[in-house]
């Protein structure tokens, strides 16, 4: 059975940034439903005990009527949990150490990463997620829709090319709309202020 993990941080920590209202609708009544979906599809099954990841990366061993509903709700469940350890009311700040080395081979420095990461938070269309990811030695960014995320890429196994998640944000208008109604742009740029670089940093894979 899936729980809804508490916060390191209060919903007003990450004012004015992010507001309180949105992170208490968005942690206690969205992510709640996407486990409580999640629990219900995965009722009377064998994997009702098996971690989400291992589930989500193997959505093709999981019944065919349960597949989408899992995807969905399963992905939701994973893409919130890492988003809200993404994010520190001690965050913003550049990255360090060995991810800000690989940000700069990969993209040239931090500016042109945030450059290219803000790009696909604004382009991804309607709902989804933007994403910094380590595949192998390298990092690219990329965006998902609805709730896929680098784990699912879709319908594509893991196994067979495994993406790491290093920074995610969450672009469904749940997210941003009560205080910045349409403007992403202006809820992209804020997220930057609370970007937790130290979290980016321990799931970066020194090679
Ligand atoms: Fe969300």
């Amino acid at each position: 059975m899936l729980t809804l993990p508490e916060l390191s941080y209060d919903y007003s920590a990450l004012e004015p940034h992010i507001d309180a209202k949105t992170m208490e609708i968005h942690h206690s009544k969205h992510h709640k439903a996407y486990v409580d979906k999640t629990n219900a599809a995965l009722e009377g099954t064998e994997f009702l005990d098996k971690p989400i990841e291992e589930i989500i990366s193997n959505l093709d061993q999981v019944p065919e009527d349960k597949r989408a509903a899992i995807r969905n709700n399963g992905g939701g469940v994973i893409n919130h949990n890492m988003f809200w350890m993404c994010l520190s009311p001690q965050g913003g700040g550049e990255p360090e150490g060995g991810l800000k080395s690989a940000i700069d081979d990969a993209f040239g420095g931090f500016e042109p990463l945030k450059i290219k990461f803000t790009e696909a938070a604004l382009t991804q269309f309607g709902s989804g997620w933007a994403w910094l990811v380590q595949d192998g030695e390298n990092l690219s960014v990329i965006k998902t829709s609805n709730q896929d995320s680098p784990l699912t890429m879709g319908e594509t196994a893991i196994a067979e090319s495994p993406l790491r998640p290093i920074l995610c944000i969450d672009v469904w208008e749940h997210a941003y709309y009560l205080k910045y109604q349409n403007r992403r742009p202006e809820y992209v740029e804020a997220f930057w202020n609370v970007v937790d670089w130290k979290e980016a940093g321990r799931k970066f894979v020194d090679k």
